[in-house]
C-alpha cells in the first residue's frame, strides 16, 4: 500500500476503523448515507470483499476512506471521501487507483460508481480521472421490505 506525501499512508479498512469513516462519511455533502451504512452492514461488506475498501491515515488519525467490492463481474466503488483539511494533495486519485488495481488484480476489468447528479464537484473530480458518464443508462431501485 503506498506512502503518500505528509505522513498520509493507505491501508485496508477495518471495522474498528468505522466510527472515524462514519463521522468522515457524514462531514462529506454528497454522500448519500443509509442504513446499509449501518456498522453492521459495513462489517458484513467488508468480510465479503476482504481488503478492497480502503482508509488513507496520518498515524491514528483517518483522512480518507473509499468502499470497493464487486460481484464477480463488474467492480463498484462507494462512498469516497477525504477530509476538507487534505483535499487536493492526491489522496483520493491514490484511493481509487489501489481499489482499481485491487478489482484488476481479481479479474474484474470494469468498475461502475454512483453519483448524484448534483454532485458537480465529484462529477468533476471523476470525469478528470477519466470516468465516462453513461447517458444510455438510468439507475432504478426498489426497496425490499424484511421480515416475514
Ligand atoms: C471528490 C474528492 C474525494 C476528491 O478528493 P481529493 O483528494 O481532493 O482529490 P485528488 O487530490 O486526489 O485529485 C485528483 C485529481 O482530480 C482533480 N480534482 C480534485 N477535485 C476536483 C474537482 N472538484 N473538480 C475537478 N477536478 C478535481 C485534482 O486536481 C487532481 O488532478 P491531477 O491528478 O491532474 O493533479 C473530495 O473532494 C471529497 O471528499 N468530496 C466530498 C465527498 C464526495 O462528494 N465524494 C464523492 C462521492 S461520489
Amino acid at each position: 500500500m503506498p506512502r503518500l506525501k505528509k505522513n498520509v499512508s493507505i491501508r485496508p479498512m477495518t471495522l474498528e476503523d468505522y466510527p472515524q469513516v462514519l463521522d468522515l462519511w457524514n462531514a462529506s455533502p454528497g454522500m448519500g448515507l443509509s442504513a446499509a451504512d449501518s456498522r453492521e452492514r459495513i462489517d458484513t461488506y467488508l468480510q465479503r470483499n476482504p481488503r478492497m475498501s480502503l482508509v488513507a491515515h496520518t498515524g491514528p488519525a483517518i483522512v480518507g476512506a473509499v468502499l470497493c467490492g464487486h460481484d464477480g463481474r463488474r467492480g463498484f466503488i462507494h462512498h469516497l471521501a477525504v477530509a476538507e483539511s487534505h483535499r487536493h494533495r492526491g489522496i483520493g486519485k491514490s484511493l481509487v487507483d489501489e481499489c482499481l488495481k485491487e478489482l484488476r488484480a481479481s479479474g474484474i476489468d470494469k468498475c461502475h460508481i454512483f453519483v448524484y447528479a448534483s454532485n458537480e464537484e465529484a462529477l468533476a473530480f471523476w470525469k478528470h480521472s477519466g470516468w465516462t458518464q453513461r447517458h444510455e443508462l438510468i439507475i432504478l431501485s426498489k426497496d425490499i421490505p424484511l421480515g416475514p
